[in-house]
């Protein structure tokens, strides 16, 4: 059978969690969630032993008490929080008022649907039974989209696994691992999610190692070799801005970057501002490089490129995103195009190029790890995390 590449990639590219559009009336039959539990037991299985067990619940007393619950674990937090983030343009807005939608009308969605698998997890950390069941109830998911149901992963009710266990007769020894609403979809079109690319999440052959194209087997400098490195730091994008905008904040933790002065003291910095970055190396000496700045947008990103803005010897770039309790920094570098002390060096030994690189990277590394790490102490000192662990306490 030849595949329809096309709708398969857009059934799973498109299966998001749909919870305003859950069609609430049109009632759905056993046999397409049958048909699709048939489709999901195909998926791969630790010992290739099938020892997933599915619920699915209609009756509507057990909804109406599995609503209660997930109202009582999750739901009134969620209508509470969408509140506060109603008509603030929040970036959580959205999520929290489809949230908070879910939770108020859980009991009206026409299938509930709950996988089990038999066992408990050991936490060896070595994948076995129990992690054999997230690929088959996403196989669920997608099956469901494909035939224009919809479906939204929840979790939060696990914090209640033991009344939920008790109210559906669930064994010990059985763990639970999602509740999923069903229910056919209002409408058919769905916006892709906004990830980053592939080339941004996917490292080569080393954590932290990425390519703009290729790599190709000699390594090549062309292809645009870079590192990244990210925190997740306690502490809100404005705090953390102040270091990242500082051009000379990284010379205190660098072993290379010395410091850097702009161009024009008093001018206000945009894209295409200017300033000169001195750097120290012991097998290289010490070297001035001049800087553009690429991109500027206070609290989300800095960065900047080097000797050419239209030929750079290297891009450089933080990025700043909002996660639960906490920002995510990301410190990336690309090499080249353009010449750089490394092109030099691969074109005085080609033979080389690899190694160089290599090398080259993980320098920057280790240098980009300790700016971090510096932004991270400094960033977290002037504000201290909201709740002990730092995670719970959303930053408004
Ligand atoms: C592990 C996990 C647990 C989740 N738990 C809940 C939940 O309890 N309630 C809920 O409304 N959504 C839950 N979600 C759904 C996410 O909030 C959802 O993915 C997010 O709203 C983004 O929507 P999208 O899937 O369309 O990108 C969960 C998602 C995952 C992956």
């Amino acid at each position: 059978m030849q595949f329809d590449v096309a709708s398969v990639d857009h059934a799973l590219m498109t299966t998001r969690a749909v919870r305003r559009r859950l069609d609430l009336e049109r009632p759905v039959d056993q046999e397409i969630l049958l048909e699709c539990i048939d489709i999901a037991e195909q998926a791969p299985s630790g010992g290739n032993q099938g020892s997933r067990r599915w619920i699915i619940v209609q009756d509507q007393e057990i909804k109406d008490r599995i609503a209660e619950i997930y109202m009582e674990s999750a739901g009134q937090w969620m209508i509470a929080s969408y509140e506060k983030l109603e008509g603030t343009g929040h970036p959580q807005e959205k999520v929290m008022a489809s949230a908070a939608h879910l939770a108020q009308h859980l009991a009206e969605v026409p299938a509930i649907v709950i996988p089990t698998i038999i066992g408990v997890h050991d936490g060896s950390g070595r994948p076995g039974l129990f992690d054999s069941v997230i690929q088959s109830a996403w196989s669920f998911c997608v099956a469901l989209r494909a035939r224009g149901l919809g479906s939204a992963w929840t979790t939060a009710i696990l914090s209640r696994r033991d009344d939920l266990a008790e109210l559906l007769g669930i064994p010990e020894g059985m763990t639970q691992i999602a509740m999923l609403p069903v229910a056919w979809m209002k409408g058919t079109d769905v916006r892709l999610a906004p990830r980053r690319p592939a080339r941004e999440v996917t490292y080569f052959d080393r954590f932290a190692t990425t390519w703009a194209t290729g790599p190709h087997v000699d390594h090549n400098i062309d292809d645009g070799p870079g590192v990244v490195v990210e925190r997740d730091i306690k502490a809100s994008p404005a705090s953390i801005w102040q270091f990242v905008s500082d051009i000379n904040f990284g010379a205190e933790f660098s072993s290379e970057f010395v410091g850097a002065r702009w161009d024009d003291h008093d001018a206000e910095v945009t894209v295409g501002s200017s300033f000169t970055g001195s750097n120290q190396h012991e097998a290289i000496g010490e070297w001035d490089v001049p800087c553009f700045v690429s991109s500027y947008s206070p609290e989300r990103s800095f960065g900047w490129v080097t000797s050419d803005p239209d030929n750079p010897g290297a891009q450089w770039l933080f990025d700043l995103e909002r996660i639960a309790g906490a920002t995510r920094l990301r410190f990336s570098v690309t090499l080249g195009p353009g010449p750089s002390g490394t092109s030099h060096a691969i074109a005085q030994m080609p033979e080389k190029s690899g190694k160089i690189i290599s090398r080259r990277l993980l320098e920057h590394r280790r240098n980009m790890e300790a700016v971090i790490e510096g932004i991270q102490r400094e960033a977290e000192r002037i504000e201290p995390p909201k709740s002990k662990d730092g995670v719970k306490a959303p930053l408004s």
